[in-house]
Order: C-alpha cells, then structure tokens, then sequence
C-alpha cells in the first residue's frame, strides 16, 4: 500500500511528491529533522521533538513556515490518513531553492520546502530490544554541531556501513579517546559500581529526547547515574552498555569491538530502565 505523505501543505501519494532537484536539502543538505515514535497510533514526546525542531531551525535561521501546533496537528493527520500504530514519523524542514544552486542563503521569503511521512516498524516487540545488539568503535569524522538535528548524515551512514562489514549492528563514535555517542542514538553504560553513565549535553552531541526522559526516570527510580564522557576501555569494562533513541527506546548492547560486555546478555539495569520507559511510554499513548 502506498503511504500518504505530507509535502508542503499537500496530503498526496508518497509517488506523487516532487521536489525541486535544486531545493537545497538535496545539493547542501540544508535541512533540518525530527524522528517522533508513534505507538497506540500517538505520538511519544512529540514537545521534546518539536522543542528541539525550533532550536535546530533558531541555529541555522531557518524559519519554520508553521507553528508548533499546526505541525503537531499535519503529524496526527498522517497517522490517521496511514493507519499507523505502531513507528515513526519523519520530518524535514530545508531551506527550499530559488531554482538554482547557489551557496548563498536564498532571499528573505522563499519559502521553506516542508515533508513528512511515516515509517511502521516494531518498537516494542523489537528483537534488538530483546537479545542486544554489537557495536564498534570507530573515529567520529561529523561536524562540530552535533546538536544540530541536520539531514547531513553521510558520517553515520558510513559509521553503519562499517560496523555491518564487521558484522556488528552499529557504531559507538570516538573522539580523543572518548565516546561521544552512537550512529543515530545516545551511548550509555553502567560501570562495575552500577552507575549509569552517558555524555553530558554540549555541541558534541545530540540532545536526544529519549535520553532526557531515561535521565528523569533514573532520578524517580533511585538509579544512580552521572552525566560524563566515557573512554572505549571503561566501556570494555562495563557491566552493561545500551543506546537509545526514539525508535529504539533503549537497546542493549552485548558486545563492543568483540569483546563480551558483562555476561554477554541484556543486563539488569538496562532491562529494568527499558521496562521503565516503555510503561511510561504505553501510558502516554493509552
Ligand atoms: N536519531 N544521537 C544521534 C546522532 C541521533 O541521530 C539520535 C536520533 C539520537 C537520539 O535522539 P532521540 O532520543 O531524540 O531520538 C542521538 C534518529 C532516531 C534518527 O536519525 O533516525
């Protein structure tokens, strides 16, 4: 069946979207996105999402040609037109065109080039949820502002094309020795003590809104956890190791470049917080 998608105020069919083969996502990747989970047919945090939309489009004067609401509103729209229960919702703001490639900002109006569609995907009865995943460590080539939500991912699809030569699931990217964060997630562990840890909040990584809510659930749970960077050996040498994203929620990572990580098995804590999440998740989309 072919998806309905949302293309700059227009419902249509995903083969009947066109865009301008000089509209900037396209030639500069000037572009902007979010990535909202859907279960029970809702939304899952979608303020967090669009909260950091706003915040991505202020650093790069990008102008968002709908308020939060409204977007809020085309998000549930395509729920309902595609049936989803159970995924995500893609969107991308880019700077549209002016016709041509040209570096220079367009002028002030030329109006933004808006889409959105879903994705239906397991996201509770995941098997990577359930038996972990294997990663490996690899340098991060990205830019330096990575909490800028940008669609210029070609780094973190190089990141996947290598950890799947290897025959691993993912990446956890390193720069000077120390993790910064996952492909397309936040990077955690839980040290030898039972300490959480995971990257505190700065242009190095992106400010995911999954990790946030971990973050608050630890603190309600009485886990503890410490916001630090963390070097490839004190992963080598942790307990457990997890990532998290909106379309994973938490995954546990069993092994990093070869190497067992705890028992080999999903542990405790990263079964406990996933538990955690996901009831607070089937709650808010009761
Ligand atoms: N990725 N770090 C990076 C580099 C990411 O791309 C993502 C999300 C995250 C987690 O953020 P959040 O919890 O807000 O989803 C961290 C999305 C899912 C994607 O690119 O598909």
């Amino acid at each position: 069946m072919s998806r309905i998608v949302y293309l700059n105020g227009d419902y249509v069919p995903e083969q009947d979207a066109r865009i301008s083969i000089f509209d900037r996502g396209f030639l500069f990747s000037d572009a902007v996105y979010e990535v909202t989970a859907v279960l029970n047919g809702k939304l899952l945090e979608n303020e967090g999402h669009i909260a950091r939309l706003v915040r991505s489009c202020r650093e790069l004067k990008l102008s968002l040609p709908v308020t939060p609401a409204e977007l809020d509103a085309i998000q549930r729209e395509l729920i309902a037109r595609n049936q989803l229960r159970e995924g995500a919702v893609y969107l991308q703001l880019s700077r549209g065109t002016t016709g041509d490639r040209e570096f220079d900002f367009p002028p002030a109006g030329t109006p933004p080039t808006l889409t959105l569609f879903t994705q239906a995907r397991p996201v509770i009865n995941n098997a990577k949820a359930i038996n972990g995943i294997r990663v490996v460590t690899l340098e991060d080539i990205r830019w330096h502002r990575r909490d800028i939500k940008t669609v210029g991912l070609l780094a973190p699809c190089l990141a996947k094309e290598y950890a799947h030569a290897q025959g691993a699931d993912d990446a956890f990217l390193v720069e000077n020795g120390l993790i910064t964060e996952g492909s397309a997630c936040n990077a955690w562990i839980v040290t030898p003590a039972g300490t959480l840890v995971t990257r505190p909040l700065s242009n190095d990584i992106l400010h995911g809104i999954t990790r946030r809510s971990l973050l608050m659930l630890a603190e309600t749970h009485a886990i503890p956890f410490e916001e630090r960077a963390f070097s490839v050996e004190e992963a080598y040498a942790a307990r457990e190791a997890f990532i998290s994203s909106a379309t994973t929620f938490i995954w546990p990572v069993i092994g990093i470049d070869g190497r067992t990580v705890g028992d080999g098995v999903p542990g405790p804590v990263t079964r406990a917080l996933r538990a955690i999440y996901v009831d607070m998740a089937l709650r808010a989309t009761a």
